[in-house]
């Protein structure tokens, strides 16, 4: 008894003490997602309140399902307005958001892009966080059943019912331009926001938006590869990750996983393949969400630092590796166990204050895939993450034994081939979402859906304020949108 007593206590205490020094492995559901608007969320409401503006959360009722009117159940969805530069008759701008909180920065002028026009075309700008994330609880918690009514349809639904209430409430003039923004899964809502809702919408400018949903988004590290390529030294950076991922994945298939464990200093140990892929995963996740966010003014470190490490002829390629991979544990263990990560999107509770791992997923599960697998021959990372180790996820966290029906997803918006006018594609080359975007498109001025593709430019980077990160690509970028922008509101 007291033995077994003993034998518990220790057990717990060093369950314990390991779960506090452990850090969490990458987990491409959430991790890839605190895109600029979702992480200044927190730094930037303290700008806006200091500045003088005071910008305010506010609440209006919505329908729960916009594709049933003898469904008469209502949620409270949070939406936030500026109108210290709208001067009556002036446009308005609509910043779409997606699959996170929605920051009270989304309407400052410091930090958004679309804001600062918005003080230039004396617009009064509005913002509706997206239902289910951030405090636009749906349904009182998250189950399965919960989150029939999440869908980007709904979501567009929202915005165009949001559009009227604000048409409303602030007496819009009739032949008052509207614009709409957004980035990311956002951006792809806004162009498919002018494309379902031409009547609501005039013109809109999406940013960075994967449009073409895939369930095997191989593309994705094709475009890494590609992106490290253009620092100094970037071939062999590439190479030495392609060198140490040949010698991890040998020494993975030894007996105890060939010390893999001790030297990355993983917690638990791993003790499956879908461990093992969660791993090798892991280890591709410090380089994806660095080129993704590259030099967007937050993140350290950025390409170049990261190839700089790679391709420190101090060492080989494996012990550079494992310095990256160090550098991001900072001192912790790290748990890349599958089951953990799992558990992480099982969690049904709704908080205000989580990034929306499991809405997200559930989103990728029966919209879009978007799952950035190994599954490409023409990348460094490895073969050991690809398509059924993804797909599976879906029915692990949610019983689905069915696929992401992209197919309705792209019969619904058109995918790469939409029909419709006025809407500007807008893509960084460095960014791997580019790759499921409209980014070959004719230039401004020689086509009703223009695209811009902006050399050296990151996810969503356009849609932010230049900063000393900011390549010098961007400002002249940002100037044709502008004129473009100008263009549409003089029609
Ligand atoms: C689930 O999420 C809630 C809200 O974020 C959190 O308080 C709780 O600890 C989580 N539960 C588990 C088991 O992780
Ligand atoms: C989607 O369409 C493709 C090609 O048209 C087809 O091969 C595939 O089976 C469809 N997928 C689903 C889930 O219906
Ligand atoms: C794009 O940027 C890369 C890397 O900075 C540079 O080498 C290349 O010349 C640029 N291409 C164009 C068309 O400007």
């Amino acid at each position: 008894m007291l033995v077994n007593r003993i034998v518990l206590l220790t057990a717990l205490l060093v369950c314990c003490s390991f779960i506090a020094t452990a850090k969490r492995g990458f987990n491409p559901h959430i991790d890839l997602r605190y895109h600029p608007l979702h992480r200044m969320s927190s730094s930037f409401d303290d700008v806006s309140s200091s500045s003088g503006s005071g910008y305010t959360y506010q609440w209006f009722t919505q329908q729960v399902d916009h594709f049933d009117q003898a469904n008469t159940e209502t949620f409270q969805q949070r939406y936030i307005v500026n109108d210290d530069f709208y001067v009556s008759g002036g446009p308005v701008f609509m910043i779409i958001n997606g699959e996170g909180p929605m920051g009270l920065n989304t309407v400052s002028p410091q930090a958004l892009q679309a804001a600062a026009w918005a003080q230039e075309f004396n617009a009064l700008l509005v913002t509706l966080e997206h239902r289910y994330y951030g405090a636009s609880f749906v349904t009182d918690d998250l189950s399965t059943d919960s989150l029939e009514y999440l869908s980007s349809q709904q979501a567009l639904a929202d915005n165009a019912v949001f559009r009227q209430f604000i048409a409303q409430e602030y007496s819009i003039p009739q032949g008052s331009k509207w614009v709409a923004f957004g980035g990311s899964y956002a951006g792809a809502l806004t162009s498919w926001f002018r494309i379902k809702y031409p009547n609501l919408v005039d013109f809109v400018v999406a940013s960075s938006g994967p449009v073409n949903a895939e369930i095997d988004f191989y593309q994705y590290l094709e475009v890494v590869q590609n992106s490290l390529e253009t620092t100094a030294n970037g071939q062999q950076c590439v190479a030495n990750i392609a060198v140490a991922t040949q010698k991890i994945q040998s020494m993975l298939t030894e007996s105890n996983y060939g010390g893999v464990n001790d030297m990355f200093n993983l917690c638990p140990p791993l003790e499956s393949d879908n461990d093992v892929s969660t791993f090798m995963q892991s280890l591709a996740g410090n380089f994806m969400g660095v080129v993704q966010y590259n030099d967007d003014g937050t993140n350290n470190p950025d390409i170049n630092t990261l190839c700089a490490t790679m391709t420190n002829e101090q060492n080989d390629p494996l012990t550079n590796y494992l310095e990256v991979w160090n550098q991001f544990a900072e001192g912790d263990c790290v748990d890349v166990s599958y089951e953990s990560m799992i558990e992480e999107l099982q969690n049904t509770t709704n908080d205000a204050n989580t990034i929306g791992g499991r809405m997200w997923f559930y989103q990728t599960c029966t919209e879009f895939g978007y799952y950035q697998t190994s599954d490409s021959p023409n990348q460094p990372f490895g073969n050991l993450f690809g398509y059924e180790f993804n797909v599976q996820q879906c029915n692990d966290v949610f019983g689905f034994d069915f696929l992401p029906n992209v197919n309705w997803t792209h019969t619904d918006y058109g995918a790469l081939n939409p029909v419709g006018t006025n809407v500007l594609y807008v893509n960084g080359k460095i960014d791997p979402w580019h790759a499921l975007g409209i980014y070959q498109n004719p230039p401004i001025g020689q086509s009703e859906l223009p695209s811009l593709f902006i050399n050296g430019s990151s996810h969503c980077q356009d849609m932010m304020v230049p900063n000393i990160f900011t390549p010098s690509t961007l400002p002249p970028a940002q100037a044709q949108i502008q004129a473009w922008i100008q263009t549409q509101l003089n029609q």
